[in-house]
């Protein structure tokens, strides 16, 4: 796929839904009883991967159209086992929640995943499931994994990395763990399974430094809106900001403040974004955005700010390499353990563009170029938001970004190429 330099972008833009939540929804809705609505789920290839997972193990599972489910809940203790293991694709977030919520089943269960998941670390899982008394193995420390569901103790739990999938398969793992489970956050991490949970009625406290939940009989929603995805509005918001004479409108965007940090970390770059409506959607908040071209100029931005940016860290550097000074990324070592090692995928992606950016082991260092990229070849190494990131070097370049491996936009954002055709104008 090639992406032309573009003049400016307008226009009105609904993202589709949340991506974290829209795994949730659907693990949590499985669980509950009776029928649960979602409306607004964000469709792509992690997501199905999720509904397949559940169907597997004996969920009904109806689609009304492409973003509406009726997910007919099994209750809490009624999922069962499948005959063949479960394939969670790329998805990170639904093999580690899921391996949460079997740890409790009664059945032996076998997940998997392709050759990026597969090669994604898993004890962080593994460790405190086990210690919850959990049997589960993982294949050197990676998937295959396998788990024999039984009962559970409650833990008290401090996270030894900043992580939500982690601190999620915990959470889900507590409701059937008899008392209470707390877990302590370093850093707080999106908080996505805390709201549905007690959306659905489970006993949730949220705490200075963390969060418990307690063992709980039965869990229900009835119906869910789930909000636009933050990390799917990030890369538009980039685009626009960078390129002269844009404006965006970007509709009923999750604005949840553990998930914004990009917006901050752009806002102090110079970025112009308003928030218009503000309201809750499905226990978060959620708003519109308005966004307008600005000159950005760089910015340091340190470990206490990686959890709230995280997926979003790719765009940063891209923001970087295009703003006026220096900047630079530290703590982030975690990127490295994503679809891809991110470090190393954005740092060679953008140097061959033009950028001058140096990966550290923890981030990255950049010195911008105060304008346009010349422009070239970044391969997405298969991961979703590199692909995006050279999507929008590319209409922000002189000459075009050529993106290897394109495809894998589908994981999260299957119409993204197809929407930022609509949204380019002439300048
Ligand atoms: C996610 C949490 C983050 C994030 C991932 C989605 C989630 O991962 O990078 O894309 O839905 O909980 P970690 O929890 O591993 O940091």
């Amino acid at each position: 796929m090639r992406i032309e330099p573009a003049g400016r972008l307008a226009g009105h833009v609904t993202v589709p839904g949340d991506k974290s939540i829209s795994h949730r929804a659907v693990l949590v809705a499985a669980l509950c009883e009776g029928d649960t609505r979602i409306d607004g789920l964000g469709r792509s290839e992690d997501t199905e991967a999720t509904v397949r997972a559940v169907r597997a193990l004996g969920v009904g599972v109806d689609e009304l159209d492409a973003d509406t489910l009726i997910v007919h809940g099994v209750g809490l203790r009624g999922l069962v086992e499948p005959d063949e293991p479960i394939d969670c694709a790329n998805a990170g977030t639904l093999m580690r929640l899921l391996a949460g919520i079997l740890a409790g089943q009664k059945g032996s269960f076998e997940l998997v995943g392709d050759a990026s998941l597969s090669t994604r670390p898993m004890e962080r899982i593994a460790e405190p499931l086990r210690r919850m008394g959990a049997r589960i193995e993982t294949t050197d420390g990676r998937a295959p994994l396998r788990i024999e569901g039984g009962a559970l103790s409650p833990i008290a739990y401090t996270l030894p990395v900043a992580s939500a999938q982690v601190k999620s398969a915990v959470l889900l793992a507590g409701l059937y763990a008899n008392g209470e489970t707390t877990i302590v956050e370093p850093v707080a991490t999106r908080d996505h399974t805390e709201s549905l949970l007690e959306l659905a009625g489970a006993r949730v406290e949220r705490r200075p430094n963390g969060v418990a939940v307690w063992s709980c009989e039965r869990l229900q929603l009835g119906a869910l809106e789930i909000p636009g995805d933050f990390s799917s509005a990030a890369s538009l918001l980039l685009a626009a900001t960078l390129l002269e004479g844009s404006e965006l409108h970007l509709r009923g965007v999750n604005l949840n403040s553990r998930r914004t940090g990009l917006l901050r970390i752009l806002e102090r770059m110079g970025a112009r974004v308003t928030v218009r409506n503000p309201r809750r959607i499905c226990g978060e908040t959620a708003g519109d955005l308005e966004v307008r071209h600005a000159l950005l100029v760089g910015t340091d931005v340190g470990p206490d700010e990686v959890p709230g940016a995280i997926d979003e860290l790719p765009l940063f550097a891209l923001a970087a390499a295009c703003a006026s000074g220096e900047s630079a990324l530290r703590g982030a070592e975690e990127l490295r353990a994503k679809e891809s090692d991110r470090i190393d995928g954005v740092a060679t992606g953008l140097r061959a563009l033009g950028a001058d950016i140096r990966a550290t082991l923890d981030g990255f260092f950049v010195r911008g170029v105060s304008g346009r990229l010349r422009g070239g070849l970044m391969e997405s190494r298969g991961d979703h938001r590199i692909a995006m990131v050279a999507a929008v070097a590319g209409l922000g370049s002189r000459e075009g970004v050529e993106i290897g491996g394109s495809g894998a936009v589908a994981v999260s954002f299957p119409g993204f190429f197809d929407l930022l055709e609509t949204l380019r104008q002439p300048s």
